[in-house]
């Protein structure tokens, strides 16, 4: 079975039906014809440089999850390809990136995370507040000549919508979300993120590409070989997607097991598809969103200093924000199951293609048709990269 449909499925009862039909014939969506990938997609620096420039530094990323800082003075540094931003919330409530880099001579104003009304540079204490303007700098005699509007934080282009703060990460650029997430903004918009409770997060380093560790996350063919003793083994149907496309971006609904027992039933509440398969989104360019019936798996994946080397960041978000101990143990509970079966799993099997690609000398890597949802993130880079496929 085929879908390239110009129209995504619906999520409702109609991607259940669509599931359930794929479920039920033992298929999946399919692409129309295999694909074979130069292995220089995977392994060239040169190419890692040209993603950084025409890729990453152009194209908004998702650098925060608004939940990760809800109030006012809440804020977090975090690096995004060597880049230290300084994620703020104001007083107005309004979110703020910034490069994390003092006007004076570069160190870097703020650490860690948590909610402060201004930011002190270690080295010779320049103060800065959340909306990244200077305040204060010691010795003032000696910088009577600088405008101390002109010298506030480097702002990076941000919006915040979804429940995510995202960012160009190049100043003086235009973020344009609309045209960015194009057919995905409004499948997004269903989800209501900006309501869900953030609730932790773990970061690992791999030595696989990027692009390659994203591709893990866009399909199921792997699920038995890979997960066949963990939650997603057992509960999901192996190399089964129902596969939409929203421009740049994708979903892919992966049936539970129980998806057989709608089998003669009329639509009604069970057939909501979020009780019914995992949802996976894919933003490009690096984003992961994994949805369960209790919360989304956050899962951001960027190349550190290698092309064949990332950065993984894995966090975890409640629908319904924990309100007692309890329920935030249950939530730690399902957090570090699903951690365990990227860090365990996925993540101990990536190195390997890693390596494959690394020393590899065959010519190309083949992509299958029930691999749809990894032919299309390689041809959405490819297009931007200018690098040709067969
Ligand atoms: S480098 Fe920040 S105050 Fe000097
Ligand atoms: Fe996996």
């Amino acid at each position: 079975m085929t879908t390239m449909q110009s129209q995504p499925v619906e999520l409702g009862p109609e991607l259940t039906r669509h599931a359930l039909s794929l479920a039920l014939a033992e298929t999946t969506d399919m692409a129309d014809d295999i694909l074979r990938v130069p292995l220089n997609y995977y392994n060239d620096d040169k190419l890692a440089d040209i993603e950084e420039s025409t890729i990453l530094r152009r194209a908004p990323l998702a650098v925060l999850a608004s939940a990760q800082i809800p109030n006012s003075f809440d804020y977090v540094v975090r690096s995004v390809i060597g880049d230290s931003l300084l994620i703020t919330r104001d007083r107005d409530g309004q979110a703020h990136v910034f490069l994390n880099y003092c006007r004076h001579r570069g160190a870097m104003p703020a650490c860690g995370a948590g909610n402060s009304r201004k930011f002190t540079c270690p080295y010779h204490a320049w103060v800065y507040d959340n909306k990244g303007r200077l305040k204060g700098v010691p010795g003032a005699a000696g910088f009577e000549a600088i405008d101390r509007d002109e010298y506030g934080l480097v702002e990076l282009p941000n919006e915040e919508r979804h429940g995510f703060i995202w960012a160009v990460l190049t100043a003086g650029a235009e973020i344009d979300l609309d045209a960015h997430l194009g057919p995905m903004n409004a499948e997004l918009a269903r989800w209501n993120y900006q309501d869900f409770g953030y609730h932790d997060e773990r970061s690992l380093t791999s030595e696989v590409s990027w692009k390659g560790a994203l591709e893990a996350f866009a399909e199921g063919y792997h699920f038995p070989f890979v997960h066949g003793q963990s939650i997603i083994g057992r509960s999901t149907l192996a190399n089964t997607h129902a596969y939409d496309e929203f421009g740049d971006h994708h979903r892919i609904g992966f049936p539970f097991n129980w998806i057989l027992d709608l089998q003669g039933t009329e639509p009604g509440d069970s057939w909501d598809p979020v009780a019914q398969m995992g949802i996976i989104y894919w933003v490009y360019p690096n984003l992961i969103l994994a949805n369960s019936p209790v919360g989304v798996e956050v899962i951001d994946i960027l190349p550190e200093h290698s092309a064949t080397r990332c950065t993984v960041r894995h966090s975890w978000m409640a629908k319904y924000p924990a309100q007692s101990d309890e329920q935030r143990q249950m939530y730690d509970e399902i957090f570090s199951q699903v951690h365990a079966a990227v860090r365990d799993e996925d993540f101990v099997m990536l190195p390997q293609c890693g390596q494959g690609v690394r020393h590899g000398q065959h010519d190309h890597m083949v992509i299958g048709r029930n691999e749809i949802g990894v032919q299309h993130m390689i041809r959405v880079m490819a297009d931007k990269l200018g690098v040709s496929l067969q």
